[in-house]
This record gives C-alpha cells, structure tokens and sequence, in this order.
C-alpha cells in the first residue's frame, strides 16, 4: 500500500533537539531566556526592526497591535476577506469594525486600488496581508495610508524573510506579525513575533506582552520593581520554543533553498497541465521576492477544484482549500457582509487548491502529486464531491 503524503509535515532542520536540551539544562524555560534573545537578535538583523518580539502566535501579535493602535468601538479597520480569522478577530475583540476590500485577482492580495474607496473619518488602519508570502503593492497603500493619517500594520504570517522591491516583508507597517505556527516555513509548533518598526510602541509592547507590568524595565534593571503599569496579557514564547525555533531560523538558507526546490518542481511539472486545462498556478511579480511559502493552483470550477481534491485523496494525497470569505462568515454578515462584496475573493475562494508543501518533501512524493495531477481530466470527474472531512478540518490554516 503506498504510504499517505500529507498537506503539511513538520520538518526538523539539525540542532533542533539540541538547543531545547541545552534550554532545559541551563534552567530557563520560561520567557526570555538566552534563545529568545537569540531569535531576537538574529530577526532584528535580517530585518533590520527596532524590535522584535517573540510571542505566542501570529494571533497574539495582531491583538498586541490593536491594543498598541489604541483600536476601540467606532474604528474601522480595512483588510481583506480572502485571510486567516484572526488578522480580523484582532480588532474586532477591541471593538472595531472589520471593513473588507477586495483581492487583486494575480496576486490575491489586498487590492490597493479599491483601498480608497473604503476609507472613512473612522478608518484607523489598514492591514495588508501578504498572501503565500509574496509581497502587497506596498508603495501605494503606504502612499494612501500617509495622505489619510491611518496606520499599516502588516500580517505577515506568510512571508517572513521575503522581499517587496528589495526591502522585507514585514518592515513597511508601523508593526508587523508574524507566524510560527506548524504550518508555516519556520516553525516551532505554535508561536508568532510582533515586529516594530516605529520606536514609539516598544515600551508599551513589552508591557502589553507582559501581563501590563513593566517586568521587562525591571529584568533590565532599569526599575528596583515591577507593577502593573497598562492593559496586558500574557503573550510571551517560553524559551523552549525559541530553541526550537532559532534551530530552525539559523538554518533560514538551507529552508528557502528547499522550498524553493518544491515550489520550482510543481512550476515545471505542472505548467503545460495547466496550461490546458485552463488552470493558473501562483503570480510572483518580478519585484516581488516571494517566501517559497505555498504552492496553489486556481481551476476552473468549484467543482473541478472539488474533483480534484477527491482524485488525489484516491491516491492517498492531501489537498486543501482556503479561506472562506470573512466577509460572509456569521460574524462577517453581522457587520454587513454580503454576497457579491468582494466578488475576486468569493470566486477563488471556491476554486483554490494547496498542494503539499513542506522542506523535506521527497522528489518522489512530488512526483506522485504531480503524476496524480496530470492524470485528472477536469471534466472527466464525479461533480461536487464534497473534500474528505479531514481535508475540510485542515481548510482554515494558512
Ligand atoms: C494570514 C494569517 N494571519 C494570521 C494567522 C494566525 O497565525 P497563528 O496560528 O500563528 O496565530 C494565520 C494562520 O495560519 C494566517 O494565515
């Protein structure tokens, strides 16, 4: 029997075990310990960030931002519907009201020409997401944000270490977050940084990631104690994790260099198939120096999507879907989400598809995905066959 591939696998890149050893061997294994700074002295650097901080999920780094933004009932913050949950949720739990713009149909982010339009008097941020890790149009959404006085704050759970006209992902907004989550290129099973790039929120992030005490101030020296000084909650990575995590961080070159490996196959493989099938494969403009995060293809149908998902589950291989629109979620429509608002994100929505993508993904395995592709005649398939119950369960993620 051939063995299942799964969508996604998480990949130990060497001195993962080792460095979680020598964690627990040096007695921290709480927050902050010599791993983290680790981390944070090596993301600062690559980025080039005033600060870095690592935290316990992308989640908790957008809600860290909203409550750095100062976001309340009345805001409006502008975003996509075509994202994960919580790049929404985030504001919404400070009582925001998430306004969703459309997605560019090539690049499936954040359309920047439909941005002005929906801005208000009450629009306080703009939360572009770069969508595979391939960069937004970051130069006209900073130019719309800096004519209207609103914030960027980026979700760059996708795209760490990728680039947008030569400078990274992650740099161009006030704040930006990050994701750690099993799912993504460096991983550390769950975990997310806040990345600032305006000096003026890191004391208050540190306070914020901190319970609202200022115990950072206090483990600096700084204070002879440590109270509660504002609103926080306890958003800290224990340093076990950022052992895991720097295991896989310091190994950034050899991470990319695989998935750009994979991503470049299913490109080669997949192109003519495509081609005539009337399939699209991922857009990367050429200024744009894309994270090797995913690999997608656009059908032609919701049902051939569908079909296609079914075939390669006959063949023991794991495709998924995402994300259902926000805007037409239960919570999206309780803020006047409705069919036909965001019509590009509605239409790929139904037609997306992820292929298995992971770093040590063998040539062998690829090629199995690739062959069982090549062997699906769209048309030629059962309509509308539901996505098995576990490729559903694992639709959300991105
Ligand atoms: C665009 C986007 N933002 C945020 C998140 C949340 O990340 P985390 O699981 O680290 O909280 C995800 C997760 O998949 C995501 O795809």
């Amino acid at each position: 029997m051939t063995a299942p591939i799964p969508f996604n696998r998480p990949c130990l890149t060497g001195n993962e075990l080792l460095y979680v050893a020598e964690c627990i061997r040096r007695g921290h294994i709480s927050a902050d310990g010599a791993f983290t700074k680790k981390c944070r002295g090596l993301l600062e650097e690559a980025l080039g960030s005033e600060s870095v901080l690592l935290v316990t999920s992308c989640t908790h780094a957008l809600e860290m931002a909203a409550l750095l933004a100062n976001i309340g009932p009345g805001d409006e913050v502008i975003l996509p519907s075509f994202t994960f949950v919580s790049t929404a949720n985030a504001f919404v739990l400070r009582g925001a009201k998430p306004v969703f713009v459309d997605i560019r149909p090539d690049t499936l982010n954040l359309d920047e020409t439909k941005i002005e339009a929906a801005i208000t008097p009450k629009t306080r941020v703009i939360v572009p997401v770069h969508y595979a890790g391939v960069g937004c149009e970051m130069a006209p959404m900073l130019d719309i944000a800096r004519r209207y006085g609103v914030l960027v704050i980026e979700d760059n759970a996708h795209g760490l270490f990728a680039r947008y006209r030569n400078r990274p992902l992650g740099t161009f907004g006030c704040l930006a977050t990050q994701s750690f989550h099993e799912t993504k290129n460096f991983t550390c099973g769950e975990g997310g940084a806040l990345v600032i790039n305006d000096p003026q929120y890191v004391e208050r992030a540190e306070m914020i990631r901190e319970k609202g005490t200022d115990r950072s101030r206090f483990f600096r020296g700084q204070v002879d104690k440590y109270t509660w000084m504002d609103i926080g909650s306890s958003y800290a990575l224990s340093d076990q994790l950022a052992a895991f995590l720097f295991a896989q961080l310091e190994k950034r070159s050899q991470v990319w260099e695989n998935r750009k490996r994979v991503w470049q196959r299913y490109e080669e493989g997949l192109q003519l198939w495509a081609r005539e099938h009337g399939v699209r494969t991922p857009v990367v403009p050429p200024h744009c120096e894309q994270a090797y995060h995913m690999f997608y293809l656009l059908l032609p149908s919701r049902e051939a999507r569908q079909g296609l998902i079914a075939h390669l589950k006959e063949r023991q291989i794991l495709s998924v879907f995402h994300y259902l629109p926000l805007h037409l979620s239960p919570v999206g429509r309780s803020f006047g989400g409705e069919p036909g608002q965001c019509p590009v994100t509605e239409d790929v929505s139904d037609r997306l598809l992820r292929l298995p993508f992971y770093n040590d993904l063998s040539e062998a395995d690829q090629d199995r995905v690739i062959q069982g592709i090549l062997q699906f005649r769209i048309g030629s398939f059962a309509p509308a066959a539901e996505p098995a119950p576990e490729a559903s369960r694992k639709s959300a993620r991105g």
